[in-house]
């Protein structure tokens, strides 16, 4: 089967990977950035192109969400099959005759970041039977968790993705700006941010909550206001009160 990958970003980069990691060949690697282009065909030995994708059975379209109907219409090729990887597309907005997919990773991709591939679930969506059976016989090539996914049941998890990954993070970045603010060296919270994570693989997370807001010491939140200002401090009261909501406290 010929394979080619639209994009050169960070999931581009990683499914080409996963895929030459498992003996899956990509054909060509397509997108405009020549840069990132060259630097992923010579780590993974893939030919790339910034014009036309070539002839292939499956595309995979691995660009920004706001880029991803524009560039499904590049691709004329009528017997085809044509995944995106979005978590909040539906397969539809993909505009050309071919056959239409969604081939979703669940995980949080970064080209510096080494992955184990055979961890991240896979979510399979396409109309037709036999495109599902091919797209969940791929990934099951990577990844030994594969299923299929309607976009109603998608969207709720690229949803609860947001939640549990990308605000995290950025609460991770706050952290980080108050504890540089006072020449505190983050590296000092690491294991408790291990362990804040590690702890809810064995306790329903609304069993693990600890900290002042859950104990309602007000005493210690009037102290914490008092540190803080502008953004974080905004932050900081709407935690603790989604908090004291979730406990009715
Ligand atoms: N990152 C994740 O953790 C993750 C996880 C699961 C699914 N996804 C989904 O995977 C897709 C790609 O995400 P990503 O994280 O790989 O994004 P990314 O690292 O930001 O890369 C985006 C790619 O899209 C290209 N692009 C943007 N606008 C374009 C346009 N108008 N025409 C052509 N190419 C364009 C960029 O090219 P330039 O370099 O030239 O801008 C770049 O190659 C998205 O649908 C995203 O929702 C992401």
């Amino acid at each position: 089967m010929q394979i080619v990958i639209i994009g050169s970003g960070n999931v581009a980069f990683h499914l080409a990977k996963a895929f030459m990691m498992n003996k899956i060949p990509v054909a060509q690697i397509v997108g405009r950035n020549e840069q990132e282009l060259k630097s992923i065909s010579s780590a993974l030995n893939i030919p790339y192109s910034t014009e036309h994708p070539e002839k292939a059975d499956l595309y995979l379209i691995c660009v920004s969400d706001n880029a991803v109907e524009e560039v499904s219409g590049l691709i004329s090729e009528k017997d085809a099959l044509v995944a995106h990887t979005s978590g909040s597309l539906p397969k539809e907005i993909l505009k050309g005759e071919y056959r239409k997919a969604s081939f979703y990773p669940l995980q949080t991709f970064s080209k510096a970041k080494e992955l184990t591939y055979s961890e991240i679930p896979f979510f399979i969506e396409a109309d037709h039977a036999e495109d599902r059976i091919l797209l969940s016989g791929l990934a099951s090539r990577i990844s030994g968790h594969v299923m299929e996914s309607t976009y109603e049941k998608r969207k709720y998890i690229h949803l609860t993705a947001v939640f549990a990954c990308n605000f995290v993070n950025h609460l991770f970045s706050r952290a980080k700006e108050i504890s540089d603010s006072q020449e505190i060296p983050f590296d000092y919270f690491l294991p408790l941010i291990d362990e804040t994570v590690q702890k809810i693989h064995s306790i329903d997370p609304r069993e693990a909550q600890t900290g002042p807001a859950v104990r309602n010491d007000k005493r210690i939140l009037e102290l914490h206001e008092q540190l803080l200002h502008g953004e974080s401090l905004e932050i900081y009261k709407t935690m603790n009160h989604s908090i004291q909501n979730m406990y009715e406290l």
